[in-house]
């Protein structure tokens, strides 16, 4: 059958544009898109679509424009409206640097970015839930000894954070690789300083029976990034900008699962109304406040008294991971399809 480029008339730009690798289609095989009425026009969007050779692609372009086009339908949603959502996501666009990721705190504000990791690091029972990343890691953290202190002691009220590592089993997992970040006393992380001192932030690693310890400081609630589009939206919603303090804490070790989580703090007044949804209740955590010299400088804290935060984690396989993932994929389907929504 003949392509695009066999016609005699084609003008210049066309032949000029398939040159440069748009590509040569079979006019014959394309589907007739005449009618638009609201009905037909998605369907007409979705066949065009249907093109595409790479069929998970195919099917997440073609949910996406049935659920924009029955948003379209079910909220009579106005030119201004859309045209307002443009601009939003424009500025959105705008707003983002090296530095700053403006679409990921509008999937974050929105509880997207949560929600893809729930469904996509499922825990069986017994294993550390994750949570979201946030925007403040850094690849480069340097690395210190297992207990050593990975903040200043300035920063803030010193914490000892120390615990074991195990799989699911209760083994500990030795060597495993802890990434751990955090603010200070002011609510800012160090990427966030006028200039930037690394500081509330580190990697170690565990002992041979998967035992670590590390010197912190108690980290503090902070906004979110607000001053730019998703902020102002947020504030026009009437809804508020901050995070609960919490701990940031990532775990990478040999046979397992990535594990990017972070650790919450009993009776922060934020807790129950994290700006990005990142809490969970198995990661809520209450530190005791240990006022003992002796233990003070047997852990190397130069102050008299320090938080003290024991907790363990527990990591899964990626067979543990797949198995699990498969049971919540099927219970996501069963609910799916009893309030009649078809995948
Ligand atoms: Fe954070």
């Amino acid at each position: 059958m003949p392509k695009v480029s066999d016609y005699p008339h084609v003008g210049k730009a066309i032949v000029d544009a398939i040159q440069r690798g748009a590509p040569d289609v079979d006019l014959n095989e394309l589907p007739n898109l005449q009618d638009m009425s609201p009905d037909k026009l998605t369907e007409n969007v979705v066949a065009i679509n249907s093109l595409d050779k790479n069929e998970r692609r195919k099917y997440l372009l073609e949910r996406l424009v049935q659920y924009m086009h029955t948003y379209v339908k079910e909220t009579n949603l106005t030119t201004e409206e859309w045209m307002n959502a443009i601009q939003f996501l424009t500025k959105t666009g705008q707003t983002c640097t090296d530095l700053r990721q403006e679409f990921i705190l509008l999937s974050d504000a929105f509880g997207v970015s949560a929600l893809v990791d729930t469904i996509n690091h499922p825990k069986p029972k017994g294993a550390t839930e994750s949570t979201v990343l946030g925007p403040f890691f850094v690849e480069d953290a340097r690395t210190v000894e297992n207990g050593d202190a990975i903040a200043s002691e300035d920063k803030g009220e010193p914490m000892l954070v120390k615990g074991r590592i195990t799989d699911t089993s209760g083994k500990g997992i030795a060597h495993c690789l802890i990434e751990t970040w955090e603010t200070d006393e002011d609510g800012f992380y160090d990427t966030q300083y006028a200039e930037y001192e690394q500081d509330c932030r580190g990697r170690l690693y565990t002992d041979d029976d998967g035992y670590y310890a590390f010197r912190c400081v108690k980290p503090v609630a902070y906004p979110i990034p607000n001053d730019g589009p998703v902020g102002q939206l947020l504030r026009s919603m009437g809804r508020h900008v901050f995070r609960p303090s919490h701990l940031h804490m990532m775990f990478q070790a040999k046979g397992f699962v990535e594990l990017i989580t972070s650790l919450y703090f009993k009776g922060d007044i934020f807790i129950t109304s994290d700006a990005v949804f990142g809490v969970k209740s198995s990661l809520i955590t209450d530190p005791q406040q240990v006022k003992d010299k002796a233990q003070a400088q047997k852990y190397g804290f130069k102050s008299d008294e320090f938080w003290l935060l024991e907790r363990d984690f527990v990591l899964v396989t990626p067979e543990e991971n797949k198995k699990q993932k498969q049971i919540n994929d099927d219970e996501l389907k069963k609910n799916l399809e009893k309030n009649h929504i078809k995948i």
